[in-house]
């Protein structure tokens, strides 16, 4: 598997970042040894969890399971130095039993109101939690899961940096967050002297959002604009794929994923998708995949999350895709 430079750090991740975050909970025990083997024997060592993980899937807990699952998995295969491993902190909500209805479904409404933050006595919580649970002396990337307006930058930051001169993280990184915030972190570091994020996970794929979008977590203009004057930072863009819509034509009606996209654009972008595809007899996900990694400007590194081994095995093929710069312009160009 190739690699890329994160941010300006001379240290080289995978092309194609694995996330966790269903490990432990949709997708069983053995079904995530077999993704997490098989993503290893194709060279990838980038893989990315959280501490909440997965909460919403079992009433009652405060998450954990996908990293307690990981750290069985790197100690029973001896596979921590293999590894490049991401974790997050923040989102855990704290509200309690009122956070499942009677039928198991999450209050995702309380649970945004009840995120745990980045407040220093809770980021050193939960760091020594995510340290226990992945059976680690030391995380290689920590982030900031979603942003936090309450507490003060100057507490979680030099907090952060407490965290990376003890040598308990190596780098930094920053979720769901609007470029006016990530800028205000940059300065705060560049002043203070503290460890500044060189990554930036956010979610992104090859639909634009819609105009009028409020996210703070869906790359728009302003932000790959920012990124592209930033390559410091490199972008770590979780759902890559949409959850499948490229493949699924019924969810691209009905995924709540769709939210933020729907623009005029969006039919021609997935008519782009489709005629290539069908043209070099490739499926959807992989040409979208391989368009993250190959277009110009800032460097993009996927981060995917099959439910399970033939979803895995399905995009794969995106390794050795390589489109040509009219393909590529196409895609572009499609909707613009
Ligand atoms: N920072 C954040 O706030 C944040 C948020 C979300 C995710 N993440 C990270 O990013 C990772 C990836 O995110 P994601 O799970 O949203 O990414 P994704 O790969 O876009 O979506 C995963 C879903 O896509 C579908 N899928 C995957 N491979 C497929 C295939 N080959 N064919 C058809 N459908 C396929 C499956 O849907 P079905 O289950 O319906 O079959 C699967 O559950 C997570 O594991 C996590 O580590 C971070």
């Amino acid at each position: 598997m190739q690699t890329v430079e994160l941010g300006r750090t001379g240290r080289q991740v995978s092309a194609l970042a694995l996330g966790a975050m269903q490990m432990g909970s949709e997708t069983n025990e053995q079904d995530s040894v077999t993704i997490l083997n098989r993503y290893l024997e194709l060279g990838g060592s980038f893989i990315d969890t959280a501490d909440c993980y997965e909460w919403w899937a079992h009433p009652g807990t405060p998450g954990g399971q996908s990293e307690n699952l990981l750290g069985r998995w790197m100690r029973d295969g001896n596979k921590r130095d293999q590894v490049f491993l991401a974790t997050k902190a923040t989102a855990v909500p704290v509200a309690g039993p009122d956070l499942w209805a009677a039928d198991g479904s999450a209050n995702w409404d309380l649970a945004r109101r009840t995120f745990s933050g980045a407040g220093a006595a809770n980021l050193r919580y939960a760091l020594d939690g995510s340290l226990k649970r992945l059976g680690t002396d030391h995380l290689d990337l920590y982030y900031v899961h979603v942003d936090d307006p309450a507490t003060p930058l100057e507490e979680t930051l030099e907090t952060l940096d407490s965290f990376v001169k003890a040598g308990k993280v190596l780098h930094l990184g920053w979720s769901n967050v609007r470029t006016w915030r990530l800028e205000r972190i940059r300065q705060l570091c560049e002043r203070h002297g503290w460890t500044a994020p060189v990554a930036l996970q956010q979610q992104h794929s090859y639909l634009r959002p819609k105009a009028g979008d409020e996210s703070d977590s869906v790359v728009g203009a302003e932000q790959w604009g920012y990124l592209a004057a930033h390559d410091d930072l490199t972008l770590v863009a979780y759902s890559p794929i949409l959850k499948g819509v490229y493949d699924n034509v019924p969810k691209r009606s009905s995924h709540h994923i769709m939210a933020s996209y729907g623009g005029p654009d969006t039919d021609a972008r997935f008519a782009a998708v489709d005629a290539l595809a069908a043209e070099i007899g490739a499926t959807g996900n992989q040409v979208v995949l391989a368009w993250l990694a190959q277009r110009s400007g800032p460097r993009v590194v996927p981060l995917i999350g099959p439910r399970t081994p033939e979803q895995f095995e399905n995009v794969v093929p995106a390794l050795d895709l390589k489109l040509t710069t009219e393909q590529i312009e196409r895609l572009d160009a499609a909707g613009a």
